[in-house]
């Protein structure tokens, strides 16, 4: 436990680049030691951002480190199923899942790595307020996002042992983070690039994607599957995420793309080509919002102020999730969406 928290730098040190020398130690000194540690060792040299003064760096543990924790067998057991949850969630299919997506596909390095949406800072940072639907939440209901929206699923059920799990796996990735940080968290979620000078651009982003994706991602989107399972997740199409998903917003796929794609070389892209790649992903189909009202501009008014759905597509006049198309999922509707919370406590 105690090497555990000695990975949290909860840095304060003038000069940035000695902030970066201790990050960079921190990962590298993981990567020795482990076998599945975080892929990058050293992320400046990949083009990341180093850490700025004042803002936490964790490194999160590693299974190997599991193994070699001082905690409860049936704890280990519990967190070690979170994990084959969390990397293999296809095990969940038809049940909870109805895309072709893991947790992993999205959140790089089994949920660790920085730059890569890490699912350890939701474990620090809940219950807190989410605008997405307005209420306070908490880790448990955070999942069941990812859930309802990128797995266009159904969640399993509050305090079930698929939840518990998951959770437990998040937030044993924590260990030794501060509850609450005061600081801002280094490498969370997927930042946007900067703006790019030209305006994205549909048929930029087409010739730039197949130059760079289609190779694993096919031309087409669909991925590429052998013995049914994905070797490369669809960008869209019924076995992507819903509309509703974050990485549906125009900027949340600008900076997935930049920060993780092509897989190996992050950082690769232009920022222009990382906005004109992810407008021309984010021009497709993918299935219905949960959310839809049975009025795909209603629907656009109310939840989509940062994706392209509801919006017609210049080349053809397609308008962005105007269909009944729910994907696998069919009739079946994500419990936790639109869920009233905390009712009583509304007057104050
Ligand atoms: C299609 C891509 C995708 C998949 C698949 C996915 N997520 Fe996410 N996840 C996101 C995006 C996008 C965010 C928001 C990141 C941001 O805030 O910029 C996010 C955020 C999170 C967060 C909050 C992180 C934070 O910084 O607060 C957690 C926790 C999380 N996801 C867990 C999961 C779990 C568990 C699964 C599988 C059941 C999953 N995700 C599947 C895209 C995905
Ligand atoms: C070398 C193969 C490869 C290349 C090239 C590649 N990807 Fe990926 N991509 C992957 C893999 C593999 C994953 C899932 C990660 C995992 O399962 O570990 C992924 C995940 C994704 C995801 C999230 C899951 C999904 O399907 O929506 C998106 C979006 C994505 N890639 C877009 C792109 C874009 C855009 C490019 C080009 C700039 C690109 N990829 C290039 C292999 C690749």
């Amino acid at each position: 436990m105690m090497t555990m928290h000695k990975r949290t730098l909860v840095l304060a040190i003038a000069t940035t680049s000695l902030v970066a020398g201790l990050a960079m130690t921190a990962y590298a000194a993981n990567g020795e030691s482990e076998s599945e540690a975080l892929p990058y060792q050293n992320l400046t040299e990949l083009g990341y951002p180093a850490p700025q003064e004042g803002e936490l760096v964790h490194v999160p543990p590693t299974m190997e480190d599991l193994e070699a924790a001082d905690i409860h067998p049936e704890l280990k057991k519990v967190i070690r199923y979170g994990y084959e949850l969390f990397t293999d969630t296809q095990q969940l299919r038809d049940k909870y899942v109805y895309n072709d997506m893991n947790c992993s596909s999205c959140h790089l390095g089994e949920g660790r790595q920085p730059f890569s949406a890490p699912v350890w800072t939701a474990a620090v940072t809940l219950p807190d307020f989410r605008g997405k639907n307005q209420h306070v939440n908490s880790l448990e209901e955070r999942i069941a996002g990812c859930f309802a929206y990128s797995m266009n699923g159904v969640p399993p059920e509050y305090g079930s042992d698929e939840m518990l799990a998951l959770s437990a796996y998040h937030q044993w990735l924590a260990t030794g983070a501060p509850m609450y940080p005061d600081k801002p968290i280094y490498g969370r979620g997927f930042p946007a690039p900067d703006e790019p000078e030209q305006a994205p651009d549909y048929a930029r982003g087409e010739a730039a994607y197949q130059e760079n994706c289609a190779i694993c991602h096919q031309e087409d989107g669909s991925g590429h599957y052998e013995n049914d399972e994905y070797v490369f997740p669809a960008p869209w199409g019924d076995g992507s995420n819903n509309w509703g998903a974050g990485i549906a917003r125009l900027d949340t796929a600008a900076g997935f793309i930049q920060n993780n794609m092509p897989l190996g070389q992050p950082h690769s892209l232009s920022d222009q080509q990382a906005w004109d790649i992810a407008y021309y992903v984010s021009s497709q189909e993918r299935p219905q919002d949960p959310r839809y009202t049975g009025d795909v501009a209603e629907t656009a008014e109310r939840f989509h102020g940062r994706s392209l759905y509801g919006k017609a597509r210049e080349h053809d006049d397609h308008v962005l999730g105007d269909h009944d198309n729910f994907g696998d999922k069919g009739d079946a509707r994500p419990w936790n969406v639109g869920m009233p919370r905390f009712e009583n406590l509304s007057e104050d």
